[in-house]
């Protein structure tokens, strides 16, 4: 029983890979460490011997194909992905080859395996594809997004994601891959790149630079622990249905000013010391990002009623543990900064 977790050296990929790995399942990291790829977010997971590490780019279909046969996996988790809404206004073919061609060079690889697999291996193979409510587009100050909430990506990424959620859906009706389908919330948590939004305004606190908070910061996300997210992933993975998709939220909305605050306020009180107090002085409006989704709402009923699936963590008690993470990990940060990785350069303000 192998596990490929694509994207396994990124945020939530790592989160997974590390928790598969101590759980002592076999598992395969499939990445191409891109500026968002380190495999210092792995852990024990790096020396484990039931973990393998593949460096390989999903854009190569040949690559991946030779990675599928030599581990012949019982299950696919694909995390890999451009994953950043600025990125893609400035470079969205980027997204195109990797979360489409990518996804779709996955999709075959899988399938080649599959096809040929023993009727029990067969039944029991699983496909995940990990996507994101961003596809659904952006609500109005009320509802939330359910599993048949249409398609309405408005950001090359969103739509990026869309495109290839919709190969994955073709694959199983067409070629009857057992797939499934995960749409979650904003995550946070240990090991997310400075360049989303709670490590960015972690980082300029601890540091005394300007929180850089687009528009109004009026905009809402729905929060969730990256933690509770891969439990939600392993969950889907044992006792989905083939074909179903899955919402996952922790029912968590803030608006993104209400955060900032947030964070600076567990920064005054842990760095008590601290030049910047208050660090809700250092909130500063920046020009809006183009296209700006206004507002994300997950309803995770069918994963709460189907799956039994409850989120642990509270976003306040969540948040403290997430900006002491940071405070206490610098190397983590420290080594990424100095691979070349500039945190608080703005992205995506193409002109409209
Ligand atoms: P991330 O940017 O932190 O990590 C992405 C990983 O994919 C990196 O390790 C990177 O090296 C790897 N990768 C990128 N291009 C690749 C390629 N061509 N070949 C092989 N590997 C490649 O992303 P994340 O935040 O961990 O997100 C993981 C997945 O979850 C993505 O599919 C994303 O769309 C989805 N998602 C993320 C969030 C979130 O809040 N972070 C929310 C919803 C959905
Ligand atoms: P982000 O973390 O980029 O996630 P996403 O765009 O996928 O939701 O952004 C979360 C929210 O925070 C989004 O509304 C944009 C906003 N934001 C800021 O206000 N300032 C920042 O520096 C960043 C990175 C994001």
């Amino acid at each position: 029983m192998t596990t490929i977790v694509t994207g396994g050296a990124g945020f939530i990929g790592s989160a997974l890979v590390r928790k598969l790995a101590a759980a002592g399942e076999a598992v395969v990291t499939l990445d191409s460490l891109t500026y968002a790829g380190h495999l210092q977010s792995l852990g024990e997971a790096l020396e484990a011997p039931n973990h393998h590490f593949e460096r390989v780019d999903i854009r190569d279909a040949e690559a991946v194909r030779a990675v599928f046969q030599k581990y012949r996996p019982s299950a696919v988790m694909h995390l890999a992905a451009e994953s950043h809404v600025d990125r893609s206004i400035d470079s969205p073919m980027d997204f195109v080859s990797t979360n489409v061609t990518g996804t779709v060079n996955l999709l075959q690889a899988a399938q080649e395996l599959w096809s040929a697999l023993p009727a029990g291996e067969k039944e029991a193979f699983r496909f995940l594809q990990v996507s994101t409510d961003e596809v659904y587009g952006s609500l109005g100050p009320t509802g939330v997004f359910t599993e048949e909430t249409p398609y309405q990506p408005n950001s090359p990424y969103s739509a990026s994601k869309a495109s290839s959620d919709h190969f994955a859906r073709a694959w199983q009706r067409t070629f009857g891959l057992p797939v499934m389908i995960s749409h979650c919330s904003n995550n946070y948590g240990p090991y997310q790149l400075p360049e989303k939004l709670i490590p960015v305004t972690i980082l300029a606190g601890l540091e005394g630079r300007q929180i850089p908070i687009y528009g109004t910061g009026s905009n809402i996300r729905d929060w969730l622990h990256v933690e509770d997210h891969v439990e939600a992933l392993e969950l889907i993975v044992r006792k989905g249905t083939p074909g179903n998709t899955y919402n996952i939220g922790a029912d968590a909305e803030t608006t993104n000013l209400d955060m900032a605050k947030a964070i600076c306020a567990c920064l005054d009180e842990f760095l008590e010391d601290s030049p910047h107090r208050p660090h809700e002085g250092l909130i500063t409006f920046v020009q809006d990002r183009p296209g700006h989704d206004l507002r994300y709402a997950i309803d995770s009923s069918r994963m709460r009623d189907e799956l039994g699936w409850r989120p642990r963590h509270s976003l306040q008690e969540g948040l403290r543990q997430t900006v002491a993470w940071y405070l206490e990990n610098r190397w983590w940060w420290e080594a990424i900064r100095e691979g070349g990785f500039k945190d608080s350069e703005r992205q995506g303000l193409a002109a409209r």
